[in-house]
């Protein structure tokens, strides 16, 4: 397929030119058009009434936005700090990314398949097994299933083991089989058991000084208790779902060294961590990068990939799957794996960086003011949360909701306490923008204080 067709090249700057124009006009927040509103409300029902369940925003977008805005269906336009839950990395709308699209929307098919592949999985698995230093890799279509993959590697290299250890607060996915590692029970109610997981305490930030005995004294219990039997550790290195809690390089490589010395798997799930923390992959920032044997990536690469040194590579027919992922997510993931490279964005002196400094400069800043009503702020680098008032989840639901409708997306993470989490597009995000978000998260504030 020859992109470099005159026709073809001409025919995309006129499409990028006239968005160009259309992004031009959404420069800042705004409440919803009232004559869109009758009509949006009936959307948002009947899209709650097929889904059978209720929405946790009332978000239909309208397919544009500009950065960290995005323009909903009722013409509102809103800060978007959670970017689909750590998608959008780039925000919306961001040309580069809408050129790669384009191109792959002429191609000749729309979904590559396992079976026959263009040389985009090509193009991705060097790049991405070059950034991770890991020998092989998987392309699948979401987190969740290049975790399970990961697992089937994992269980049929260390048959005929069969528990695994986790991180207690963990979340990994909802597959049948996922389900029984995240550590929400009321997310796996009815389901039969598939896996047997032995929870360990994840690193405490507020005891450090005995974080590391208490957890060690629990996976020697396990090791004690199962001999022989455990054939992972599954390992967020910051914890998303969970709360936001980032660890220590030293607690990693206590544990780590632990479980190498009892045969067990190093797995690092990074759908979440993938580009948010000061490298690449969380395990670089963490200096673990000898130490893991099997890694997932997903969320703000845009397709799933499951990482493994070559001594985990499975037997012939454990996977395979009839889509890789859509060719539009194949050349996203290959576009932003280039840019994260080459661009500035890791690092002390880089984006991230100074992205979760003006986070942590003004909600402290609002934390000073309402010491009762926001604490923290915690996490790291693209990974931001906080406490509000007392942290259960029906204060924190109204208040999300309010910060909604006052033009701020966000979600929720972790219980007990209940945090405020976002997962901001720090591939376009600015101190300005930030200053923005703040002020509409202390509009809310107020307007909650006054209720
Ligand atoms: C750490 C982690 N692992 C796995 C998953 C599952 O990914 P997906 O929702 O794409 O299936 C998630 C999703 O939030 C996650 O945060």
């Amino acid at each position: 397929m020859n992109i470099d067709h005159p026709d073809i090249i001409a025919g995309k700057k006129s499409i990028l030119n006239a968005l160009r124009e259309q992004i031009k006009t959404i420069t800042h927040h705004r409440p919803p058009d009232p004559q869109r509103a009758i009509s949006y409300e009936s959307h948002i029902n009947r899209l709650e009434a097929l889904r059978g369940a209720p929405l946790f925003h009332s978000y239909i977008g309208s397919g544009i936005g500009n950065g960290p805005l995005v323009a909903l269906a009722d013409g509102s336009i809103k800060y978007d700090m959670i970017s689909g839950i750590g998608v959008h990395y780039f925000g919306h709308s961001y040309l580069d990314l809408i050129a790669c699209s384009l191109d792959a929307a002429i191609q000749d098919v729309i979904m590559q398949g396992n079976l026959e592949q263009n040389t985009d999985s090509l193009t991705l698995l060097e790049l991405i097994t070059e950034a991770s230093k890991l020998d092989c890799g998987f392309i699948t279509t979401s987190g969740a299933m290049a975790c399970e993959n990961a697992l089937k590697i994992i269980f049929q290299k260390q048959h005929p083991k069969t528990r695994l250890i986790a991180f207690e607060g963990c979340f990994m996915g909802r597959t049948l089989a996922l389900s029984h590692i995240t550590d929400r029970p009321e997310f796996r109610g009815g389901l039969p058991t598939t896996l047997t997981v032995d929870y360990i305490p994840f690193y405490d930030y507020e005891h450090p000084e005995t974080s590391l005995k208490a957890t060690t004294q629990a996976l020697y219990e396990h090791l004690r208790r199962y001999p022989n039997q455990h054939a992972a550790i599954c390992m967020e290195l910051v914890q998303g779902d969970g709360g936001v809690y980032p660890g220590t390089k030293e607690f990693f490589k206590e544990i780590i060294t632990i479980c190498k010395a009892h045969g067990i798997a190093i797995f690092v799930d990074e759908v979440q961590t993938f580009a948010r923390t000061y490298e690449l992959f969380a395990f670089q920032y963490y200096d673990l990068q000898d130490l893991v044997d099997v890694v997932t990536v997903a969320k703000a690469l845009h397709v799933g990939v499951t990482l493994w040194r070559k001594e985990w590579t499975p037997k012939p027919l454990l996977i395979s799957q009839t889509f890789t992922a859509a060719t539009t997510a194949l050349r996203a993931a290959i576009f932003t794996l280039k840019e994260l490279q080459n661009g500035e964005y890791f690092g002390a002196l880089g984006r991230v960086h100074k992205l979760h400094n003006a986070f942590i400069e003004e909600l402290t800043s609002l934390h000073e003011r309402y010491p009762e009503m926001i604490r923290g702020p915690f996490g790291i680098g693209a990974m931001v949360a906080f406490t509000f008032a007392d942290g259960s989840p029906e204060k924190t639901g109204i208040f999300l909701r309010k910060l909604f409708h006052n033009g701020v997306i966000a979600f929720v993470a972790g219980s007990e306490p209940t945090r405020v989490r976002f997962l901001p597009p720090a591939g376009i995000m600015t101190e300005d923008h930030v200053l923005h978000v703040s002020a509409i998260i202390e509009q809310t504030i107020q307007e909650y204080l006054s209720l």
